[in-house]
């Protein structure tokens, strides 16, 4: 079994219309997951990121929310357009991209 270097979990939780929470799933998780995962084939990282969708993570308002291991680094609000900079800056370099950082206590 590999041991990945960055293991990033993708909160695709759906809740019915109209929760007060809201959802990932209602914020764009699908498309995020779908240019995640299109990002590391893109770029051959399939030896070094592993993309997966989990249920809700937590910090449902500022969803689409993902976290990112071994480090434990939180973002909130990640869209597909913010994914080459993830790539380019977190996972090809290991420099954290900080606007897209949800606080952790
Ligand atoms: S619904 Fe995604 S973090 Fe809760």
């Amino acid at each position: 079994m590999p041991a990945y270097p960055y293991h990033v979990f993708v909160c695709a939780n759906r809740r019915p219309p109209g929760h007060p929470k809201g959802s990932c799933a209602e914020r764009g998780c699908n498309d995020l997951l779908m240019a995640l995962t299109e990002a590391v084939d893109t770029n051959e990282l399939w030896e070094a990121v592993k993309v997966n969708s989990t249920n809700c993570l937590g910090p449902c308002d500022n969803g689409p929310s993902i976290v990112v291991y071994p480090e434990g680094i939180w973002y909130g609000g990640v869209k597909p357009a913010d994914v080459p900079e993830l790539v380019a800056s977190h996972f090809l370099t290991g420099v954290p991209v900080e606007r897209l950082r949800l606080q952790t206590r």
